[in-house]
Parts: C-alpha cells; structure tokens; sequence
C-alpha cells in the first residue's frame, strides 16, 4: 500500500473537473486519504517544484499555480503512484493517451506553461515528501 499526492490544478479546479477527477481516482479503486482546497503560497511552491527551480518553465509555473485555488488530496492504495500517472496521463495534454485525464480534458492552451489539470507524484519519495508539504499534520 502506497500513498501518492494529487493536485487538481487551477486550471482543472476553475473548470470544475474536480470531481471528474476524484470519480477517476475512487473508481480506479484508489481511496481518498485527505482532501483539502486552498490557494498555494509561493513558499509551498517553492518546496513542491524544488526540482525545476531554473528551468524556463519554473517562474510561469508558481505564477499559474499560485493564480487561485487547487485541490490538494492524498491517495492510497497499491501503487497508487504509478497507477495515478497513467491515470493523469503525459504531461503535455496534446500527446496524452485518449482516455487519461490530460488526454480527455486537456489541451494546450498556448500558454507558457502546461495548464495539464493534475498533478502527481512522480515517485514513492516525491509522494512522502509532497504529502508532508501539502498535508503537515497528517498521520503515517
Ligand atoms: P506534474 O504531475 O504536474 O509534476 O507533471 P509531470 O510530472 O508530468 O511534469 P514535470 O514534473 O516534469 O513538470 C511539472 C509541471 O511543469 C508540468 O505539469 C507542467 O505544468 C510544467 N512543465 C513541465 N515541463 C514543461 C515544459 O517543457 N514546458 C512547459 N511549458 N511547461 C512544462
Ligand atoms: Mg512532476
């Protein structure tokens, strides 16, 4: 049993596809384990996107993120990591997979930065250490 941290992006937050995703994640048979709606600070985002600090993609990227709220949840189940990536599908919504949430609900809107709806954990350390910027107080 593994944990892994989503976020409905702005993007999917405004558009109201928070629940189309959540029907994804529970009908995948994943469970929901925390779920929290909130507009990130800088500082999270900082944190959360660390590993792109420098890339040409980053100062857009804390601007959109930043720009209203998201739907920040923590899933469980076995490999939910993994199993919620091919969910999410790629990152760039015009290649994803028909059948993926980027590849059903996204497209690309021209922006300087992916607007792909979801986020998720790339991996089992990424997920321990998301969930513990997203969800401080949350128990093992
Ligand atoms: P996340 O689940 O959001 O982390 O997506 P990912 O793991 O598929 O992508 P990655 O972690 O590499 O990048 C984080 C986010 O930065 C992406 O979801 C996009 O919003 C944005 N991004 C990543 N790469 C690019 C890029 O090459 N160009 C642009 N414009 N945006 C990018
Ligand atoms: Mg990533």
């Amino acid at each position: 049993i593994e944990r892994s941290l989503v976020l409905v992006k702005p993007d999917g937050f405004q558009r109201g596809l928070t629940g189309e995703v959540l029907r994804r994640i529970e009908g995948k048979g994943y469970r929901l384990v925390a779920l929290s709606v909130l507009t990130p600070t800088r500082e999270q985002l900082a944190a959360h996107y660390a590993e792109h600090e420098g890339k040409p993609f980053y100062a857009p990227l804390v601007d959109f993120m930043s720009s209203g709220p998201v739907a920040a949840v923590v899933i469980e189940g076995q490999d939910s990591v993994k199993g919620f990536r091919s969910l999410a599908g790629a990152t760039n919504p015009t290649d994803a997979a028909p059948g993926t949430i980027r590849g059903d609900l996204g497209r690309d809107w021209g922006t300087k930065v992916q607007q792909n709806i979801v986020h998720g954990s790339d991996s089992h350390e990424s997920a321990t250490r998301e969930i513990g910027i997203w969800f401080p107080d949350l128990e093992g």
